[in-house]
């Protein structure tokens, strides 16, 4: 181990990424920023491909153009939240809600996640790994799958090759603590079950779909949109014996796959449940004006029936004369919706929609409903079911007659680290990254090398302090080497920031830590592949090239 790599302990090793935007920078961000004791920045733009190079540069546009919600608004809702949680790494989420409320209830709830074998497992793995863990111990079944039908179809790698680094992937993930009696590994060339649901829901989408959703085309190999429908299968997969809410932790370059995942679910679906106030479809916008007339006029006049023409009279007069944007449109359907039904009372209900039911089942549903109901073809509306017992029930009948049920997948999202030599961390670029496999003097010298957040000289460091919020060196230490210890990574953060710690010995200490935890993470590697005979994973494909 050589300190030649880095300047004098006095020097500063200016950061090159003095172009690239940091997410931090706009303190109208709050809620996409890192915490104080965690830091990052990104490259370009945002480009959610997940077979392309994404890259986020700001975090804020995955809100507002892709409709993720921000991690920090649930956080309060996780029982002892993972330190990636509390320092902002794990920064989105969708419907993570359900996950967070089914392990305060000891509820039944899963995890899984799934890596494609393309090359040596690295610390930005060691993310996911860690994610899929941590809710293993907090009672979730756990699942992660090695994405090989992907790797072939979508990559091009060849059997060989993925067997190798499959069996990587498998060492590193148990050697940080996946427990394989508790949880389930697998590939997906090897389940049947994943194959066979996969199959089913490709009958749900259509190419143009994947075209939308994948910028695929007409030279698009089949084998490839094959490996997108085994990763819907594999996140449904948890929910096969009975549904449950599964959590699929992944980088934002997944999303379009939850997203798609989250629509097939639905279509799986037997029943639709909706709230209502007539007989008639309305959409979303259409049912939240005839809501408002309906509680305005109700209140007015509490002992009389609200028919629709009295609705429709009510939002004649919310018109404003010469508007013709979309709420003007919305306004002009609604009260014509209103009008045709004339004289029918409103009354609020819980409506439940055959979808994909068979007459059986829609028959058994009406029959399983209490109360006050009326039937119409293709739906049932019920007047003394909340909206929750209504869907409790739609899914015990899909349930009793043969169907999924399931429920929709919730996602998070961890932030890409930045490379080590500045911008996207990239496993095609070895100085950028630290492998898991990585010899641990090497790993040192990486992070001895690495570029920082520190200014020019060290007196200008000690003047302004250090840029711990774009620093590739300070987020080691917020995603990884500072462990659950979050005093120390805040430590580091304010002694950067305040000028008090030096480049030179700030990466001494990285490197040091590096090295032990690249020591301790082979020997644990070690261990486990003298038992990996053992395990129900097959690491040999014997398929033919
Ligand atoms: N597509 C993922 C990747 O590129 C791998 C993957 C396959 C996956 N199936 C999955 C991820 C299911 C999450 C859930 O890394
Ligand atoms: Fe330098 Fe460490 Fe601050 Fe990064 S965190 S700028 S390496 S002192």
């Amino acid at each position: 181990m050589t300190d030649d790599s880095d300047p004098a302990d006095d020097e500063q090793t200016p950061s090159e990424r003095a172009d690239a935007p940091a997410v931090t920078a706009d303190a109208n961000a709050a809620s996409s920023e890192l915490r104080p004791d965690g830091g990052a920045a990104g490259a370009d733009d945002v480009a959610l491909d997940p077979w392309g190079s994404s890259t986020v540069s700001d975090y804020r546009k995955l809100f507002d153009q892709f409709g993720i919600e921000r991690f920090e608004d649930v956080l309060d809702e996780v029982p002892n939240p993972h330190y990636l949680m509390r320092r902002g790494v794990i920064f989105g989420h969708r419907e993570y809600r359900e996950i967070a409320s089914a392990m305060r209830d000891d509820e039944p709830f899963a995890a899984l996640s799934g890596f494609m074998p393309t090359g040596d497992p690295h610390i930005g793995h060691k993310l996911v790994f860690d994610e899929i863990i941590w809710h293993q111990q907090r009672g979730g079944e756990a699942y992660a799958l090695i994405a090989d039908l992907e790797a072939h179809s979508a990559r091009g790698l060849s059997w060989d090759e993925i067997d190798e680094h499959a069996r990587n992937y498998v060492l590193s993930l148990l050697a940080l603590g996946f427990d394989p009696e508790a949880g389930e590994l697998y590939r997906q060339s090897d389940n049947r079950e994943v194959q066979d649901l996969a199959f089913e829901l490709g009958a749900e989408a259509n190419f143009s779909e994947l075209q939308a959703i994948y910028d695929f085309d007409g030279e698009t190999d089949v084998s490839h949109m094959q490996s997108v429908v085994t990763q819907m299968a594999d996140i449904l997969y948890p929910q096969l014996d009975e549904p449950k809410p599964t959590v699929i932790p992944v980088g934002p370059d997944q999303d379009p796959h939850i997203r798609l995942s989250r629509d097939l679910a639905q279509r799986m679906r037997y029943f639709g449940v909706t709230e209502a106030y007539a007989s008639f479809e309305a959409d979303a916008a259409e049912r939240e004006l005839i809501g408002e007339a309906y509680e305005t006029l109700s209140e007015r006049h509490p002992d009389e029936t609200v028919r629709c023409g009295d609705a429709a009279e009510y939002l004649e007069g919310e018109r404003e004369p010469g508007a013709t944007d979309v709420a003007a449109t919305t306004l002009d359907s609604t009260i014509t919706m209103l009008r045709e039904a004339g004289k029918e009372p409103l009354r609020p209900r819980v409506r439940i929609l055959d979808r994909r039911a068979t007459d059986e089942a829609f028959e058994a549903l009406i029959e399983a409903i209490d109360g006050e109901k009326r039937v119409y073809d293709n739906h049932v509306d019920t007047f003394d079911l909340s909206r929750e017992a209504a869907e409790q029930l739609a899914r015990n009948v899909e349930l009793d007659h043969g169907g999924y049920g399931f429920r929709l997948p919730s996602s998070i999202y961890h932030r890409f680290m930045t490379g080590l030599t500045g911008g996207k961390m990239s496993s095609s670029i070895p100085a950028s990254h630290i492998s898991l496999l990585d010899d641990p003097e090497e790993g040192y010298d990486k992070v001895r090398s690495a570029t920082t957040g520190g200014r020019e000289t060290a007196e200008l460091q000690r003047e302004l302090g250090g840029k711990a919020d774009e620093c590739p060196v300070y987020e080691l230490y917020a995603y990884l080497l500072a462990g659950d210890d979050d005093e120390f990574a805040k430590e580091v953060y304010d002694e950067c920031v305040g000028g008090e710690r030096l480049c030179g010995g700030c990466k001494e200490q990285a490197a040091e830590l590096m090295q032990e935890f690249l020591e301790d993470h082979q020997e644990k590697r070690a261990e486990w592949a003298d038992k990996l005979d053992e395990l129900d994973i097959d690491l040999d494909s014997d398929r033919k090239r």
